[in-house]
This record gives structure tokens, sequence and C-alpha cells, in this order.
């Protein structure tokens, strides 16, 4: 069935329904994804971005229902990275004339990556290429997500090609944004912004403001990965100018592991405190919780409180990636604090404050410890330490 996202322009990516991880098992995909490609038909043919390779022969048959690939001159390539780049070989073998038009970081890159003979043509923000009745034009996004990355723009159908950016990792039936459940749809994309653009997020918003100064008029914004926008595609956009500006809800996020479950009963007591102050909490354990989960409901809430048990003089070592994760994403405008019980002597909650720190959380409470169990005086002392958090929270 052909897919048309704009007149002319034909989706022709693949539905990749069994990842469950990405990026080397650092984000799971629960949903799947897809990797959309599009083809444009004009007085010249061009394809916007390809597929992972085991994915091509897919890629291809949606081709071929629309056109011989022999007619296609141009494969633009946004991105190099190999979920968007895996099929240009198996394309070239049936496109032979194409010329893959890239930025210059991206020529180099997929040269280093297939050492192919391949013929290029390397352009900057602002050129086009004319295909006729319409032309693509090309904004240069660095490190939105890679050095490489760019936007394509097809003024005469108000679309907007963004590879990776406003994505999200879901595999559907479904191309477009009014055909799918929002929430879900939201969700995915906020999982997709704070596990990839989180860190970026300064670069977000000075490219936001690039294309509303260039005064580009956007009706559909089709990315790489998963549902096509075109119900509100300005929704999406001002989603990402809430989360890279840090803007949040007065919401909480506890994370905490525990040893023989003196740190467990500490979280759940400072749970209890915040939650009587109206304030909502998620509480993960981090062993069996999912780091990317965790790092998506972050993107949205105010604070995070960090709890470890003390071994070794140190966290336990299955928080460790959950503070590593947060210093490399550089959350924007969160509040935190620490706590943690200990046996023979301290140091978690040290540990603790030093890397949120790192990570820029304004820790707003000394850190709260307790030696070996919890008593009820101490229970109460966890339930006012999340009293406390909770005031700070609607404070702020
Ligand atoms: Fe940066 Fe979807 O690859």
């Amino acid at each position: 069935m052909r897919v048309e996202v704009a007149k002319d322009v034909y989706w022709v990516g693949a539905i990749d329904w069994n990842v469950r991880n990405f990026h080397g098992f650092t984000y799971s995909t629960h949903r799947g994804t897809t990797y959309n490609a599009y083809l444009i038909l004009d007085d010249k043919v061009a394809v916007v971005d390809t597929t992972l390779a085991p994915f091509a022969g897919e890629m291809m048959e949606r081709i071929r229902e629309i056109i011989n690939p022999e007619k296609i001159d141009y494969i633009i390539a946004n991105h190099l990275e190999t979920d968007h780049s895996g099929a240009i070989a198996e394309v070239l073998k049936y496109a032979p004339k194409a010329e893959i038009v890239c930025t210059s970081k991206c020529r180099e890159g997929l040269l280093k990556h297939y050492f192919g003979d391949w013929k290029f043509l390397t352009v900057k923000t602002g050129d086009t290429v004319n295909l006729g009745k319409r032309s693509l034009k090309f904004i240069e996004a660095p490190m939105l997500h890679w050095p490489d990355s760019m936007f394509t723009y097809i003024e005469a159908e108000s679309l907007l090609l963004p590879n990776d950016a406003f994505g999200q990792h879901i595999a559907t039936s479904e191309r477009f944004d009014d055909e799918v459940d929002e929430r879900v749809l939201m969700d995915e994309a906020a999982k997709y912004y704070a596990n990839i653009l989180w860190p970026l997020s300064l670069l977000v918003i000075k490219k936001i403001e690039e294309i509303q100064q260039m005064g580009l008029r956007i009706k559909t914004i089709a990315p790489s990965h998963g549902i096509i926008w075109r119900r509100d595609p300005l929704k999406i956009v001002a989603a990402y100018l809430r989360w890279a500006r840090g803007e949040s809800a007065k919401r909480v996020v506890v994370v905490y592991d525990t040893m023989w479950g003196s740190t467990e009963r500490m979280a759940k007591a400072i749970l209890e405190g915040v939650t009587s102050e109206g304030v909502p909490v998620s509480l993960y354990r981090l062993p069996v919780s999912d780091l990317g989960d965790i790092i998506k409901d972050l993107l949205e809430a105010k604070g995070v409180l960090v709890g470890s048990s003390t071994v070794n003089a140190d966290i336990l070592h299955t928080v460790a990636p959950f503070l590593e994760e947060i210093k490399g994403l550089k959350p924007r405008g969160k509040i935190g604090a620490a706590f943690g019980s200990y046996g023979w002597g301290g140091g978690a909650i040290e540990t603790i404050e030093g890397k949120l720190k790192q990570a820029k959380v304004e820790i707003v409470l000394p850190a709260l410890t307790v030696k070996w169990v919890p008593d009820e005086k101490e229970l109460g002392r966890c339930r006012e330490f999340g009293v406390e958090f909770a005031k700070k929270i609607k404070g702020a």
C-alpha cells in the first residue's frame, strides 16, 4: 500500500517490530521502531534517507511499487548513522546514476563506513537541489545529534524532513499522528528527547530559533523514526522547546537500590512525606527498572532523590549507571538530594551528592543517612525529609 506523505512524496521506509534496544543497549525500545525513508517524484527523483542494512530489501520493495529505482537521481543522506545509511549501497545497486547529497562531514563518515566509490554533492545551509516543480532546501544541524546531521525542507509541500529530530521509537502499522494514541506518541517522543537530545538542549533551542527566523512554513514534519506529524506539527516543536529550556512539572523521581531493605524503607518513607504535600512521585529500584524509562520520567520532573546503601565506603554498583547517565545528560533546572543507609561506615551519600553536582543538579537538602535499620523515629525523619523536599519543589 502506498503511503503518500505529501503530493508525490511517499514513505518508503521499513518497520522494525522486534528491536528492543538502540545505541548499544543504552536505549530500550519497548515498542520497536521504524526507519523512515521518503521517495520524491518530480522531473528528477530523490530518496531522502534509507534504512538499517537488514531492512534494505523492504525499502526497495516499497520503492519498486512506485517507480523503477533506476530513475532515482539523488539519495539525500541527512545523517550518516547506520540506521539511516545502512541501505545506501543496496539502493545504489539499482540506482547507478544516483548522486549522494549530504554535508561534508556526512560524506567523510559515509566513506569511512562503506568505502564506496560513490558520487557526492556536498551541501551547506541554504543550498538547494532543483527536482523540477519543487526544490529541496538543506539546513545543516550539527550535533542534532551528530556532527554531520542536516534537515531537508520542501517548500512546495511545507514539509520538513529533519531525520532524527522529532522522532520516536514506535513500530506501528499507522504512519501519522492523527492515527495513533496521542499519549503514547508524546510519551515516546519525550523518551527519545530525554535519551538522545537532552544534553544538546542549547543547540535544539538555537536550531528551532534559526528555522523560525528563516520563516519556513511547516505543515508536516516527517522524521526518520516513528510517526509523522501532520495534525499539529508545531506541537512537537513546542514540546522540544519546553524540554530544551528545562521546564518541568512539580514532580519527584526517587531512584535507589538497597542491600538488605533499609534504604528501601527510607525511600518509601520519603515518598510518603513528598506525597503528603500533594507532590506526585515515581519510585524506581534500579536493578529492576529500565534506565531509559527513568530518564524519560526525569525529563519532566523538577526533583530527583537518589538513595543507596553503602558498600565498601561507596554506592552500590547498581546505582552508578544512573548517576553516570545523568552526568552525561546534563539536565537543566533540576533540584535533588541524597539518602541511604550504612552499617560499618558511610560513603554512599557523599558519592551521590558529588555525582549529582557533576550533573548540575542543585542539592537543596543535606543528605539523609541512617545506621543499620531505620527505627520509627528515623522513619519519621525520612518522612520529614520528603516533606521538606516537596516544599522545595513547590517553591521552585
Ligand atoms: Fe542518529 Fe536514527 O540515528
